[in-house]
Parts: C-alpha cells; structure tokens; sequence
C-alpha cells in the first residue's frame, strides 16, 4: 500500500507497512531491539488499535483514513539538554507540509500540537532512549489526520475536513517525510537559530494574552518565547515566568 519515497535519503528508505498494530511507536521500539535498523526506518499501520498519545492519552484515529506512522532517527550529536529541538523540527515539518496543502493558518501549539483553525489536525509522540548526556535513539510518532471526516471530540480537525478533498495516503506521506528529513537535518547540521526562529514564527498564541493554569491556580499569560530546552517563556502580571510541559496547562 505505501511505496518508498524517491525523494528522501533514509526517511523511509526502510518502510515497514503493518495492516494493524497496538501502537507504531510500541512496535518501532520493539523492532529495534531485535535487529539493527538503518536510521530514518519508518513503521507505518493502517489501523491503530492503542495509539498513545502524550500525557499518558490515547490517540484514536479511524483505520485506513489517516496517517499513522513512526520514524526511527539516531540524534547521537544532540546533547540531552537540546531534546526538545526535536520536537520543533518535528513540528515544523508538518507545520510547512500542512501549509504547502494551503492550510495557511497552521501553528504549533506549544510543545507539539498542529493546529489548523485553533483545531487539532495532528500529533506528536517523540520517545528518546538516552544514552550517557546524548540521544542515543528517538521515535517520533506521528499522527496526520487526512481523509477523517468525523471527530469526537469536535476539537480535531482533518485535511479533509479543511478543505473538502480526499488524498491518496501514499502521496501525502511521500510530501510529509521529505519535510521531516530536511528539518531533520537542519538539526544535524547546528542550525538552532534558525530552527528557534522557524519554530517561533509558527507558534500558536504568540503575543496573545491567554488563559492557563499551573499549579492549580488559573492566570492570564501572554506568549513571548520558547528557551533552547523548550521551556514556554510567558509575560504575566507578576512578571516573565518559564514553564516546563509538566508545569502548566492551556485553558484554550
Ligand atoms: C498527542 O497526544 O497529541 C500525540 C499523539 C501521537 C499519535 C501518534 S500515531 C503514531 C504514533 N504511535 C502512537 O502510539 N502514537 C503516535
């Protein structure tokens, strides 16, 4: 059903296509320690029957109508201090994938959350092993909503939902992973800056006064920056205040 990509070098050079599974990031992670897998390998499935999303939450999507895959990379240069650059290279591929389908208001929400409209249209499960103070080996999981047109709860969106067309999932994966590759090897190459400056311009919130909640009390913060650990820097009426993922909540 998926052909390999013309148009990378590794993502995806190695493609595992399974008509089902419990998760692709599970079975990507399982399969690594059977074998040996070249870097860039993609697992890709059909129907996800426990998709895992962040948080400890699942990830539904229905089968065959979306895509639903994971990626092996081998980030051995990024110190453990730098993982979440990862996640913004992650996020801006799909980011300008989206936007290059002319979905032109599409913004990551902070950490890794695609956008489009202020609904959610995809998701992000990076899972690092570490090794010593480097990223010995990642999975990034991706979930694209495409061709879905119903959605409980109404806060997702789709491709198709968006603009009214159904695509071919191979064709779109075959202009996803070059996306992913080239922001991926930004990365390898040190190009932070304009990582963290690429990753800005598409944040969602950016200079807006909005409404979160961080140790069980409620406040409004407006959004002025995103540090190189990926902490979310806020401006608020006590002042700037930093927060890691586990520290504070959107309320919208
Ligand atoms: C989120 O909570 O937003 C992240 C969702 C990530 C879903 C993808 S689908 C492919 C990969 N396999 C999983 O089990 N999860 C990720």
């Amino acid at each position: 059903m998926y052909k390999i990509p013309a148009n990378t070098l590794f993502v995806g050079q190695r493609l595992v296509f399974v008509p089902e599974c419990q998760s692709t990031n599970t079975l990507l992670a399982e399969m690594t320690t059977k074998s040996a897998l070249p870097e860039g390998t993609v697992v890709i499935t059909n129907h996800q029957k426990a998709g895992r999303g962040q948080r400890g939450n699942v990830w539904l999507a229905d089968a065959g109508l979306n895509l639903t895959l994971s990626i092996l990379l081998n980030p051995n240069f990024l110190p453990v201090r730098h993982q979440f650059q990862l996640t913004a290279v992650t996020s801006l591929a799909v980011c300008g994938y989206l936007r290059k389908k002319g979905l032109r208001e599409t913004f990551i929400k902070w950490p890794n959350d695609i956008l489009v409209d202020r609904k959610k249209i995809c998701g992000i499960l990076i899972e690092n092993s570490l090794q010593g103070e480097t990223i010995h080996q990642s999975i990034v999981g991706i979930g694209l909503n495409l061709n879905q047109k119903i959605f409980v709860p109404s806060s997702a969106t789709s491709l198709f939902s968006e603009t009214g067309k159904t695509v071919d999932l191979n064709s779109e994966l075959h202009l996803l992973l070059p996306e992913i590759e080239s922001a991926y090897l930004q990365l390898r190459a040190g190009n932070i800056k304009w990582i963290q400056s690429t990753y800005l311009n598409l944040l969602y919130g950016k200079d807006q006064w909005l409404p979160f909640e961080s140790e069980g009390k409620k406040f409004s913060g407006k959004i002025k920056d995103v540090d190189e650990a990926g902490r979310l820097i806020l401006s608020t009426e006590n002042g700037e205040r930093s927060f890691s993922m586990k520290e504070i909540t959107f309320l919208r």
